[in-house]
């Protein structure tokens, strides 16, 4: 499987059969210039939650590639609005794809869309997909619901949220891994605002010090799972 970050929560994962890209936010992203939006495929499209900084260029891609978006249904609701069909609506609870198995878990956090209207309950996700485990904790705060997957799954990569102030920080990361009992990390969700700029090194170290591995990829690098 691969992985390409887009920047900020948005990146790819290509599987054995799909693509599956996650929470499109890439125009509005100072760090992101060098992206080309229109040039990203998709088969899915998964969203976590209704802001900004995770829908941004949603209805442009969904509607370019048909990509199939996976989400709450009062997302799915927003998106029918913006003329988007092709559509799979799905709350806290697990569904099996052609691709693979997406359970949809819970997130501390809120949602909200672009135009005001309530996106429903916040998500992450957790993919079963050619053997592998993979959980996306979307945007949240540390919360005892991560123990649950530790009991659920074996999972191999645990793509959080490490910006702070809005979602967990560095410090948090490291007690969500233990919780989900998940050795690599992903690191998402930092740096794309001032409020959310971490250090980099400091980050990296507090890994080290619990014995996980905190992966960066830049943005537009790809890398092999
Ligand atoms: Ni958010
Ligand atoms: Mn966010």
């Amino acid at each position: 499987m691969k992985y390409t970050y887009y920047g900020q929560s948005c990146f790819l994962l290509e599987t054995s059969s799909v693509k599956l890209l996650f929470d499109p936010f890439i125009s509005g992203n100072p760090l992101a210039k060098e992206i080309d939006v229109e040039k990203i495929d998709a088969d899915y499209i998964l969203v976590s939650h209704g802001h900004g900084d995770h829908v941004g260029d949603l209805v442009d891609i969904a509607k370019r590639t048909n990509a199939k978006v996976i989400c709450m249904p009062e997302i799915a609701g927003w998106l029918q609005k913006q003329g988007v069909t092709n559509i799979h609506d799905m709350n806290i609870g697990k569904f099996k794809f052609d691709f693979g198995t997406v359970r949809m878990v819970t997130a501390t956090h809120s949602s909200s869309l672009p135009d005001g209207s309530y996106g429903g309950n916040p998500a992450g996700f957790v993919l079963d997909v050619d053997g592998t485990q993979i959980y996306f904790a979307g945007d949240t705060g540390l919360t005892l619901d991560m123990k649950l997957l530790a009991e659920l799954y074996q999972l191999e990569y645990a793509i959080l949220p490490i910006g702070g102030n809005y979602t967990m920080d560095p410090d948090d990361a490291v007690i969500a891994a233990e919780y989900v009992n998940c050795s690599k990390v992903m690191g998402v969700h930092y740096d794309s605002f001032p409020v959310i700029a971490i250090n980099k090194d400091f980050a990296l170290e507090t890994f080290k010090r619990a014995q996980k591995t905190l992966l960066l990829p830049a943005i537009g690098e790809t890398i092999d799972l």
